[in-house]
């Protein structure tokens, strides 16, 4: 039977200062879902390709599988028959949104191969609910902006209040993510619940001031402002050789660095495309110098988000 087959971005979550709450869609890497019609009711997962024999087939264990499950039973249809293929094109459990974009990718392609009319905006909730399976609660960072592309900031995760954040032409992300894995559930858990009134009133200033930087287009300004006193500390010790990483980035001309998501990605804001290609080859060899490999993404910021393709 015919399919639809949907690319979804990878993201960066948090973008420093905004944790749980902020994330960027990137050109690449990303994940494709197939979705086909099936005779046989409810959705089964038929191939995984490029995760190693990582991922389950049974879609109630699968982030793809879950968001589907959960948008046929919104829809009414859960005895229609649904057929997906995922194929992985990132690194699983490096940071990049891996899971959120299966489950964006996942949503649409079932939207539109049962022809719903339903728009992205409205299957936020659907994608969510297959993301949580991983990260243990709905944190919009990574779906929002892999479903709906963009800078997205979530103003409240329980009711996908998300909007979309102006962003100045020309900024590029580096990306680099070193071989090695680390799982959200588990990062997540060992962060502290509470923060000082100080850590609380700077780290909202550099938020507000990455927002305003973001809308003026002050490049400066997001260079100040991209300064996570909060995260960043707590989970650098997760990331070898964390802070030469980020020295190196920021030497290289970037206007911040941080980690990706809960790790163990390092990302780096840059002003243009050269800055990010000097930074990625000066971020990789730092991790060298800890002996981790490395693969470098770079990227423009990506408006589309998932797309059929
Ligand atoms: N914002 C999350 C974190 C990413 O940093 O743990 C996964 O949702």
């Amino acid at each position: 039977m015919s399919g639809i087959k949907v690319f979804a971005p990878a993201t960066v979550g948090n973008i420093g200062v905004g944790f749980d709450i902020m994330g960027v869609a990137l050109e690449r890497p990303g994940d494709e879902v197939v979705a086909s019609k099936s005779a046989t009711p409810g959705v089964r997962i038929t191939k995984i390709t490029g995760a190693g024999g990582k991922l389950p087939y049974d879609p109630e264990q699968n982030t793809a599988g879950v968001a589907a499950i959960r948008l046929l039973e919104f829809l009414g249809a859960s005895s229609q028959g649904i057929e997906l293929e995922i194929h992985k094109k990132m690194p699983i459990g490096s940071g990049l949104g891996s899971s959120a974009a299966s489950a964006a990718a996942a949503v649409l392609a079932v939207s539109e191969v049962l022809r719903t009319g339903l728009s992205k905006r409205e299957l936020l909730p659907y994608a969510a609910m297959g993301e949580r399976l991983v990260s243990g609660g709905i944190q919009l960072d990574n779906v929002a902006p892999s479903l709906l592309g963009g800078v997205m900031l979530a103003r409240d995760n329980e009711t996908f209040d998300v909007h979309r954040l102006h962003a100045p032409r020309g900024l590029y992300m580096t990306v680099v993510h070193p071989h090695m894995t680390l799982m959200t559930r588990e990062v997540r858990a060992s962060l502290s619940q509470g923060l000082s009134l100080e850590q609380h009133v700077r780290q909202n200033a550099n938020l507000a001031g990455f927002i305003i930087g973001m809308y003026n287009a002050d490049i400066a300004l997001l260079g100040r402002s991209l300064q996570d006193v909060i995260i960043e500390p707590q989970r650098a010790g997760f990331v070898p050789g964390f802070y030469d990483v980020k020295n190196a980035a920021m030497d290289a001309g970037a206007l911040g660095c941080s980690i990706s998501g809960a790790g163990p990605s390092v990302f780096a804001l840059c002003p243009n495309s050269l800055v990010a290609e000097n930074a990625g080859r000066e971020m990789q060899r730092a991790f060298a110098a800890v002996k981790l490999e490395s693969t470098v993404y770079l990227s423009p910021i990506n408006q589309e988000g998932a797309v059929v393709c």
